[in-house]
């Protein structure tokens, strides 16, 4: 399942997290795609505020890694200077990956093997002042369930 659709600002982008957001439910993850500057934090921004109320604070684990929330546990992850799907197992990303841990992550690139198949991929095409195309593509029944309620509310 497949969905498209193009953002004109920051705004709009941090509005289309918001709704995703929303519909959020433990066990969720998320993984965001696109060039340094594309807009994966300005997204992941309007998804934890919709998810946690405003203004969020974050527990910094490490500098690429913010738990927001204990129960149900929430990560926002940048995986950009991750060297190897090695090193996050031994920061212990495995035994965060609970089942009903909601992860967001940046650059999943970076961790091929370690993020479940059943996982919604935003990749945002654009950068500058260009308009971002974002490609939502759910990955099995989890994922289909929260993009179908960007469809049609549930
Ligand atoms: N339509 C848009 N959607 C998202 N961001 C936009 C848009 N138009 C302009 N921007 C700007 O682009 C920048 C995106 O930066 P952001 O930090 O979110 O990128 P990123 O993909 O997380 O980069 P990195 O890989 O370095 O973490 C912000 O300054 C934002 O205001
Ligand atoms: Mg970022």
């Amino acid at each position: 399942m497949l969905q498209r659709t193009t953002t004109y600002s920051a705004e709009e982008t941090i509005a289309l997290g918001e709704r995703i957001g929303r519909n959020l439910r433990p066990g969720d993850v998320l993984a965001f795609s696109g060039e340094l500057g594309s807009g994966k934090t300005t997204m992941i921004r309007g998804v934890v505020r919709a998810a946690l109320g405003d203004d969020p604070v974050a527990s910094p684990t490490f500098v690429f890694w913010h738990r927001y929330r204990k129960e149900p546990p929430l990560h926002h992850l940048d995986l950009y200077r991750v060297e190897s799907e090695h090193e996050l197992e031994e920061l212990g990303f495995e035994e965060a990956l609970t089942p009903d841990a909601v992860v967001l992550v940046e650059w999943p690139e970076r961790a091929p093997e370690l993020l479940p198949e059943d996982r919604l991929a935003v990749t945002i095409e654009g950068i500058g002042a260009l308009p971002r195309s974002i490609t939502l593509h759910a990955g099995g029944p989890r994922s289909e369930r929260l993009l179908g309620c960007l469809e049609a509310a549930c």
